[in-house]
């Protein structure tokens, strides 16, 4: 039966908020006003949770203070909506609830309005839900008024109004620059947006606002930052979304220090007074190099030890031909020593196994050290020599467990990488109340895409060489250094940044040797190639993921906890049931004949 409410709220004006009254109110007369959280009738009285986005209270209806009020309440069900009036009371000392702010007082109401009358929920809207995530994303508003829904935004809201307040201390500016815009390279697709005046054109969604705040520099702005939505079509992943938001930096005349403290600064600030963390400066450094040799990664997490052990001159002679062979062919041998770690059974090493095959490593040797006896499949193999050898690098001791990865050096970083962290989280060896910050530096400028068969960029084609690696550019330009700097917090990139290449030529030689002839050279970036010979000032900076930031700084598992409307796994708005098909004139209007179904 379809229940219609049909009271107006008048000339009521609420008191507080629901999570507000305390025992210094009681006698006093309240207007409060919220969705109801749940009804329960006990004899004669009625009692109903009253909530709003501070939290709850509890309103009582007594027959015998307004046998009106009584009789309506009757009717009311769940996220109702309600405005009631009563007097504050003290609760009777038995029935007193410790959890809840409000738990010492309740709202003897004298009149209730109903203003609002709610269909039954999909879910309970309590802390603990048993919805599953797609549907608390279709009913995001339902979803958003449980406390723990909204309390991730609440502290992205805090953050980014102390990020402001920050940035216009330090003498910055914030502008914004188009979404409507051209294709920025950042690694990812772009999203594309037809033009409906120029049939066949397109602009591009921002990946990044890159090249306007790079152009902001050349216009003497000197210090920019922004708050800005990015968009990039690219596969999603627990810490991934397809739009998400960049605190974007610039700034001239700056080397990486300069901007290195300017976001410690931030960062400190933000520790300090959203979490009450008191962080050590200067952070910690490392370079890509080290990053990668003792933890398989360039993003580690420092909140624990179990570093990547080096196997490769141990076994280049070996009868284990699973390694040598390996290590003839160009790959090395690493591994990791596990303390406690021979308690682990065959299906957790098999489990292991299977979980390093995902990273395309073919095999996990293993060994288990107990009082003196090497359990392991690969023991027959080793030499005395290679056991001492092994001891040596591992300094593992009885109850250990050593394992192993041989293969290219890609497939041995990514399998132990994760590896150690999967190990780190079964292990308990992380610390969940602990954060690590740390800056990496020193990477390369290029690398090599055996896909594209081409040099491509590590940070972005704007990133500069350091100054003393410019003549490798023509000899060797795989060893070539660059100005850039990677923060990470807890194992998670948050942030990435250079100094930039501020002449033109230089810049030119960059998009050379990354396949980007001229033509195509001022094709994609002739608009910037010629503000860069206007009197570009040097310049650098950096851009957070905000989202990334929130969702760790809030202890969140997912990005999509810490953003309003965010898309599922599979890139769909399931509130708006965005992306959806659009009206054959829209795309008569706009030139584009789809090839679906040809
Ligand atoms: P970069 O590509 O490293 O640098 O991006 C900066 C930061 O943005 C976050 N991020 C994302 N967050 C959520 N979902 C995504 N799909 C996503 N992609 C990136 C990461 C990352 O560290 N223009 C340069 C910055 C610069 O050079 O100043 C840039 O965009 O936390
Ligand atoms: P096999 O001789 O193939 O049965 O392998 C013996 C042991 O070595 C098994 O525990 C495999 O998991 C392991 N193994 C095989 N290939 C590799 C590899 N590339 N890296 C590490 N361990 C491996």
């Amino acid at each position: 039966m379809e229940r219609v409410f049909t009271d107006y709220l008048g000339e009521w004006k609420r008191s507080c908020y629901c999570g507000e009254p305390r025992p210094d109110s009681v006698g006093r007369e309240l207007i409060l006003v919220g969705w109801v959280q749940r009804r329960r009738d006990h004899g004669g009285l009625i009692f109903v949770d009253l909530r709003d986005r501070s939290g709850l209270v509890q309103i009582v209806f007594n027959p015998e203070v307004s046998q009106a009020a009584h009789e309506k309440a009757k009717q009311i069900r769940s996220e109702d909506v309600v405005a009631a009036r009563g007097m504050l009371a003290r609760r009777p000392p038995e029935t007193v609830n410790a959890q809840l702010s409000t738990g010492e007082v309740e709202l003897s109401v004298h009149e209730i309005r109903l203003l609002n009358a709610s269909q039954v929920p999909p879910f309970s809207i309590e802390d603990e839900t048993d919805a599953n995530e797609n549907t608390r994303l279709k009913y995001r508003y339902l979803d958003l008024r449980r406390a723990r829904s909204l309390a991730p935004l609440m502290l992205r809201y805090r953050m980014t109004k102390k990020i402001r307040d920050y940035f216009d201390s330090q003498g910055f500016i914030e502008v914004e620059t188009p979404v409507l815009t051209k294709s920025t390279p950042e690694g990812a697709r772009d999203y594309l947006v037809p033009s409906r005046i120029y049939p066949g054109k397109f602009y591009a969604l921002p990946q990044s606002p890159q090249l306007f705040k790079q152009i902001l520099m050349v216009a003497a702005l000197d210090r920019y930052f922004q708050i800005v939505r990015c968009f990039r079509d690219e596969d999603l992943r627990a810490d991934r979304q397809p739009e998400f938001t960049q605190l974007d930096v610039e700034m001239s005349f700056v080397q990486p220090d300069d901007v290195i403290q300017v976001v410690e600064g931030l960062m400190t600030l933000l520790f300090k007074e959203l979490k009450g963390i008191d962080l050590k400066r200067p952070f910690p450094r490392l370079s890509c190099d080290e990053a990668r040799s003792r933890y398989g990664t360039d993003k580690p997490d420092l909140r624990f030890g179990l570093e990547l052990r080096d196997f490769s001159q141990c076994f280049r002679k070996s009868q284990l031909k699973v390694f040598s062979a390996v290590l003839e062919s160009g790959g090395i041998v690493r591994g990791l020593s596990v303390p406690g770690g021979a308690s682990l059974s065959r299906k957790e090493l098999d489990e292991l196994t299977a979980f390093v095959g995902n990273y395309g490593a073919k095999g996990l040797a293993w060994i288990k050290l107990a009082d003196g006896d090497w359990q392991s499949p690969i023991a027959k193999f080793l030499s005395d020599a290679e056991r001492s050898e092994i001891l040596k690098i591992t300094e593992a001791k009885s109850g250990d467990l050593i394992l192993f990865v041989a293969d290219a050096e890609k497939v041995v970083h990514e399998s132990l990488s994760n590896l150690r962290l999967l190990l780190g989280e079964k292990l308990g060896l992380i610390a969940q109340d602990q954060y690590s910050l740390l800056w990496v530096v020193d990477f390369p400028l290029l690398e090599y895409d055996p896909e594209e068969k081409r040099h491509v960029s590590v940070h972005h084609p704007f990133t500069a060489p350091l100054e003393e690696d410019l003549p490798l550019l023509a000899k060797d330009p795989l060893k070539v250094r660059s100005k850039a700097y990677d923060l990470v917090l807890n194992g998670v990139e948050i942030g990435g940044g250079s100094v930039r290449i501020h002449q033109v030529d230089l810049q030119r030689r960059v998009l050379g040797l990354l396949g980007i002839g001229p033509e195509e050279a001022e094709a994609k970036f002739g608009f910037f190639l010629e503000a860069l010979s206007y009197g570009a000032p040097p310049h650098g900076g950096i851009a957070f993921g905000i989202d990334r930031l929130v969702m760790i700084l809030s202890g969140a598992t997912s990005i999509r906890e810490v953003i309003a409307f965010p898309k599922s796994q599979r890139a769909v708005c399931l509130l708006t049931d965005a992306p959806s098909p659009v009206d054959p004139k829209q795309l008569k209007e706009l030139g584009i004949k789809t090839t679906l179904g040809d």
